[in-house]
């Protein structure tokens, strides 16, 4: 802790952009609502214009994203969520699932299938906020359920060692807060989803859902024993032939996206392209993880709640308080202690919306994906030791 911060005093330098929420991110250095002139408003996303951007924000994430060829992409209605629940109702049922689950979002996927699909041939592996399940359990003639990075823990998924090369089931993972910040295992993914206001700091609506060969083939051949709405449906009926419908992945979305959205998603996507592809920016994420190391290394009351380091997010990255004098107070004056911290730092414009999930330990959660830049987490440390010092006092 600086001797300004032990003092009372306020710091010196402020972010210049206090943005840290890890949902809606923060937009790309250097955003403006110029960004979206060129958006095709009041036009038909069918006319052709309107398909071509589509299209092309496809095109461009495949590529950005390095997706092996057969694999397929399709912006799809109601963000991350609405991807990964086409997938769970398209897809499930037709072998065993195991459901890994260690923080919120993730349980929300265990929810989904025990209780809402109601699927009884289920395994579900939990871990505490903080750890992850023991991922080696998966049977790979099951198919599975995971998140990449859990956005409300800050523990992501080392590593597919986990995923044996010729299994037999599918692998669903919600990769909302590691699309573009970690490497992803295509090989070992048969459903990958994500959104556009994560890491790439897009305007939230719509959801990408990245499918391999096998998953299509799940499709093509399996027909869950439950009704599926519209939005969901992503193959023709069976009596039509029951293959998928290719328009979906070339941008012929199944209802209405918000042109504006598409604009500035392919605003984020040039930006992309700008800072070095993906190369670039999961250096980013991992550059501004490093500036919260070097900090807590040194810091007497912060520390991680990911305490293995190879298992913490360089995106979502949840902080607990260490001090004694914190971890001996009760669950609600915790909670407490963080809205104050919390409050002080929105007063003074320092950081915005860095609060722990409301399901999580009481503690901090600092987005570091790429939008974000390392010079503002530089600056946002000593505003964190000085909000500690004023609530400690
Ligand atoms: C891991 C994970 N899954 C799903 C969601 C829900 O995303 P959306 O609001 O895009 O549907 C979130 C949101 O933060 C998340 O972090």
């Amino acid at each position: 802790m600086t001797d300004v911060a032990k003092e009372g005093k306020h710091p010196a330098v402020r972010p210049a952009r206090p943005f840290f929420s890890s949902g809606p991110c923060a937009k790309r250095p250097g955003w403006t609502p110029e960004a979206l002139k060129g958006a095709l408003v009041g036009r038909s996303h069918r006319s052709k214009p309107g398909k071509a951007k589509l299209k092309d924000a496809i095109e461009r994430t495949k590529k950005l994203l390095g997706l092996p060829a057969g694999y397929r992409l399709g912006i799809v209605p109601a963000s991350d969520t609405g991807a990964v629940e086409m997938a769970l109702w398209s897809l499930l049922g037709a072998r065993p699932v195991d459901l890994f689950a260690w923080e919120s979002f993730s349980e929300d996927w265990v929810t989904d299938t025990v209780k809402q699909l109601k699927l009884k041939d289920a395994r579900v592996f939990k871990a505490d906020y903080g750890a992850l399940p023991d991922l080696k359990l998966y049977n790979p003639a099951h198919d599975a359920v995971f998140v990449w990075n859990g956005t409300t823990s800050g523990v992501k998924v080392p590593d597919g060692d986990w995923i044996a090369e010729g299994r037999e089931g599918l692998t669903i993972c919600d990769a909302t807060s590691a699309a573009f910040a970690m490497e992803l295992p295509w090989d070992k993914l048969d459903v990958t989803t994500f959104s556009w206001q994560k890491v790439l700091g897009g305007e939230a609506a719509h959801g990408m859902l990245i499918l391999s060969p096998r998953a299509v083939a799940r499709l093509e051949s399996y027909t869950p024993p439950w009704p599926l709405p519209k939005i969901f449906r992503m193959t023709q009926s069976k009596d039509k032939g029951g293959k998928i419908v290719e328009g979906i992945f070339e941008g012929e979305t199944i209802n209405t996206p918000s042109m504006v959205a598409v604009e500035d998603y392919l605003d984020a996507l040039s930006w992309a392209e700008s800072v070095g592809g993906l190369g670039g920016l999961i250096r980013r994420s991992n550059d501004n993880l490093h500036v919260l190391e070097k900090w807590v290394r040194t810091s007497n009351w912060a520390g991680f709640l990911a305490e293995d380091a190879a298992i913490r997010s360089n995106t979502s990255v949840c902080i607990a308080v260490t001090d004694p004098a914190f971890t001996a107070l009760a669950d609600d004056a915790k909670e407490d202690t963080i809205k104050k911290m919390c409050s002080l730092l929105d007063k003074e414009g320092v950081a915005f919306d860095i609060a722990g999930y409301r399901a999580a330990p009481p503690g901090l959660r600092i987005w570091c994906g790429a939008t974000v830049d390392r010079s503002d987490l530089e600056a946002l440390t000593p505003w964190l030791d000085w909000a500690w010092q004023q609530v400690k006092a």
